[in-house]
């Protein structure tokens, strides 16, 4: 019997119909590929198969290789039998009938076939750069081949996913059969017409297009220049150049030999051991053990955002760019208009800088309308609060939707800190109420934390799960606290690199670690990004609550002069007027040394590693006790919203799994400890921290101490 259960064989009418039926996704786990061959070598000796269709059954054509089996000790591919050099071998053409996602592997599998056709919604691409490795079953010698060398290093250094009518365009898919019509008709159609066709199109006999590259021999030093600063620290986007060079001076072999060979060499680097757990943490995060996951959700078709601040604004935009119409409401007709204004300045922003066309703009604003009462909007399914952040503001705000949001409404706010519990009892209807805490930009940040309130029903929990991820975003979700899971993580390191300024580190030293590090930005040219006045705000109020509230000398002082950020011209670094750029301030340097020597705060010199460590341990034992409370399901819950929150390098997997592979719970409790007894309070090791250095246990296998 050639075919297993994951790959079916049928004969159509002289087609052999090679099916994939792998569920969710197809992915080429064990079976598959070698389910492929023998269909393949079936076709190929029945004398009744003119030609053949590969197909995927259910959702998708083939999601690629099985990410899972990576850094497993699996048997090496037999070097003749991989199913893209049977493909080759193939005498009968083979025609590959796409829908869902062709990625990595599969979109491997499609190439190798003779002939490709698409529904218009299927996606291709090759993803492999993007958990740290390159296609290893000759995309990167079939693609230039097919698409000349600089289209091919746009999609494989990128990893994007291509719509299947590009691809037609580019000259990758064939032909493209309409949405709705039945693709495996089509395909086997299809096979029929180009059946007797000789000879058999084959993509590696084909070396016309690889002459671009002798026309632009710098073509790929160009392309390395242009990823330089995006491709920090990483070696997969270079291998990927690296594959596609060989393609164009290397005989097909020989590239399929070489690409394989650095294949081999990425598939356990510390960046894809990194990125494959930040792929499946992304995954885990949607699993919530507290609540089924077949719960009811609630219907989501029209929403509305309260306040059309910044936050408001670039919420509305999140929920504009996915297709749903959104109702922003501002009883003031002066701040919606503002609100509105800025919208459309940002929109234009992206219209100018050509990631966003004129027709698209238009599109989305006309799926934002302005209202100007409470009664416009008591309709909608669900409401986002995105106010001002003060309590008795939000209280009113969920009074009034209390009394006019109709029943099952679902009630969240964006609150970055405020008690979920304060918003949910001043309604009668808490149940209702969660919080769903965007980043900023908005319309930006992926991460979507969703807050549980004391008496959250699991459905408003559950749809606002479900509503992130319809947005575009990750979910993840935190128990309800002072900074919820993500902020409260990223406090400590907040503070750490201020009180490292007080001690002697300049403000361009510590950013210019963290960007070596990984950070597309340092965090104090951050800090300028945001303005410093609301971090200014919120420690005069926390001074205010809290007699033994350490104060920041220094950033006060730096707010205090007037210097809020790149909005004034200047905060902790210098701005030249229009430029973003943060430059050093020797100015700022001069002012921080006298205002320490007038605090007699002792002056020393800081390593590159010190400063690292100081302000990820930080944070790394606040998420220590966070799990210790019951506040986050997982420590790779947290390392998720690291990395689509606040931009931590996806390329180190996240805080805590960054973490591990520095010496794990054991080293972190270490340097903890020891600072513990140089600075005082504190630097208190969690008693959380401490056991999993006493039990050995990894952080990314820690379970939290209680539920959630
Ligand atoms: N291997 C193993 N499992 C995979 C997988 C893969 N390639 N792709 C998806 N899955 C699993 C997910 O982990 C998830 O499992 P779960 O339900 O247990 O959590 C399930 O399939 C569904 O995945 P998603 O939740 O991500 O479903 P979406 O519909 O949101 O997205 C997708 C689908 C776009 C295909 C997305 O899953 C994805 O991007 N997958 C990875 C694609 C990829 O990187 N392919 C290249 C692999 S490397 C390769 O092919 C090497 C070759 O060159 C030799």
């Amino acid at each position: 019997m050639p075919e297993n259960n994951l790959v079916r064989f049928e004969s159509v009418d002289g087609i052999g119909v090679i099916t994939i039926d792998n569920p969710p996704v197809n992915a080429l786990s064990p079976g598959v590929p070698e389910g492929i061959v023998e269909s393949v070598e079936r076709g190929n000796t029945d004398p009744a198969i003119r030609a053949m269709v590969l197909i995927g059954a259910g959702r998708s054509f083939i999601a690629g290789a099985d990410i899972r089996t990576f850094g497993t000790n699996r048997p090496p591919p037999v070097e003749g039998r991989r199913p893209h050099q049977v493909l080759d071998a193939s005498q009968k053409p083979v025609v590959a009938a796409i829908h869902g996602y062709a990625l990595g592997g599969g979109f491997e599998l499609a190439l190798a076939s003779n002939y490709r056709i698409a529904v218009p919604s299927a996606k291709i691409g090759l993803p492999e750069v993007l958990i740290g490795i390159l296609p290893g079953s000759g995309g990167t010698q079939r693609l230039p081949r097919l698409i000349g060398p600089k289209a091919a290093m746009d999609m494989i250094v990128s990893g994007r996913h291509v719509p299947a009518e590009e691809a037609h365009r580019l000259g990758i898919i064939d032909e493209l059969v309409p949405e709705g019509a039945d693709l495996r008709e089509a395909a086997i159609a299809f096979a029929h017409r180009i059946a007797d066709k000789r000879p058999v199109p084959r993509i590696r006999e084909h070396d016309e297009k690889l002459a671009e590259a002798k026309t632009d021999p710098g073509l790929f030093d160009a392309m390395r220049r242009q990823i330089a600063r995006r491709a920090r620290g990483q070696r997969a986007p270079y291998h990927c150049i690296a594959a596609v060079e060989a393609a164009c001076t290397m005989p097909f072999d020989e590239g399929i030999r070489r690409e394989r060979e650095m294949f081999d060499e990425l598939e356990n680097s510390a960046e894809a051991r990194a990125l494959r757990y930040a792929f499946f943490a992304e995954r885990e995060v949607a699993r919530l053990p507290d609540i089924p996951r077949d719960t009811p959700l609630r219907p989501i078709k029209t929403a509305a955002i309260v306040g059309a601040g910044t936050m408001g604004g670039g919420i509305s935009m999140s929920f504009a760019e996915f297709g749903f119409p959104v109702k922003l409401l501002e009883v003031s007709q002066e701040a919606l208009d503002r609100g509105l204004a800025r919208i459309r300045a940002n929109y234009q922003t992206s219209v100018r800088r050509g990631s966003l066309t004129e027709a698209e703009m238009n599109r989305r604003l006309a799926l934002i309308e302005p209202v100007g009462s409470y009664d416009d909007i008591k309709d909608c399914d669900v409401v986002i609060e995105a106010v001002f952040e003060r309590i008795p503001v939000k209280e009113e705000v969920f009074k009034k939707l209390d009394d006019v949001m109709k029943p099952g409404a679902l009630l969240y706010t964006n609150t970055s800190g405020i008690d979920i519990d304060i918003m949910a009892n001043a309604t009668k209807r808490p149940q209702d109420v969660a919080g769903t805490h965007f980043f900023a930009p908005a319309n930006v940040m992926k991460l979507f934390e969703v807050v549980k309130g004391a008496k959250s029903a699991p459905d408003t929990l559950a749809t606002a799960m479900d509503l992130g991820r319809k947005i575009g975003k990750i979910s993840a979700m935190a128990g309800n606290g002072d900074g919820f899971v993500a902020n409260r993580s990223r406090t400590p390191f907040g503070t750490e690199m201020n009180i490292m300024v007080e001690e002697g580190a300049l403000p361009e030293q510590v950013d210019k670690v963290m960007v070596d590090f990984g950070y597309p930005i340092g965090p104090f040219a951050t800090a300028d990004l945001s303005g410093l006045d609301i971090g200014y705000d919120s420690r005069q109020r926390r001074a205010a609550q809290d007699p033994n509230y350490r104060k920041m000398p220094i950033a006060d002082m730096v707010v205090e002069m007037g210097r809020l950020g790149q909005k004034t011209g200047a905060g902790w670094f210098k701005y030249e007027p229009g430029d973003r750029t943060p430059h050093p301030d020797p100015e700022l340097a001069r002012l921080i040394k006298e205002k320490t020597t007038e605090l007699g705060i002792a002056q020393r010199e800081f390593t590159d590693e010190e400063i690292l460590r100081r302000l990820l341990f930080a944070s790394v034992n606040e998420a220590c006790r966070i799990l210790d409370e019951g506040k986050a399901y997982r420590a790779s819950d947290i390392d998720v919203m690291w990395l689509n929150g606040f931009n931590f390098p996806r390329y180190r997997g996240g805080l805590m799994y960054w973490a591990d592979t520095i010496g794990g719970p054991a080293e972190v409790y270490r340097q903890i400890a020891a600072w513990h007894q140089q600075y005082g309070e504190r630097w208190s090791p969690s008693p959380f921290l401490r056991r999993l250095a006493e039990t050995n246990t990894p952080f990314r296998e820690a379970k939290p101490s209680r539920p959630m």
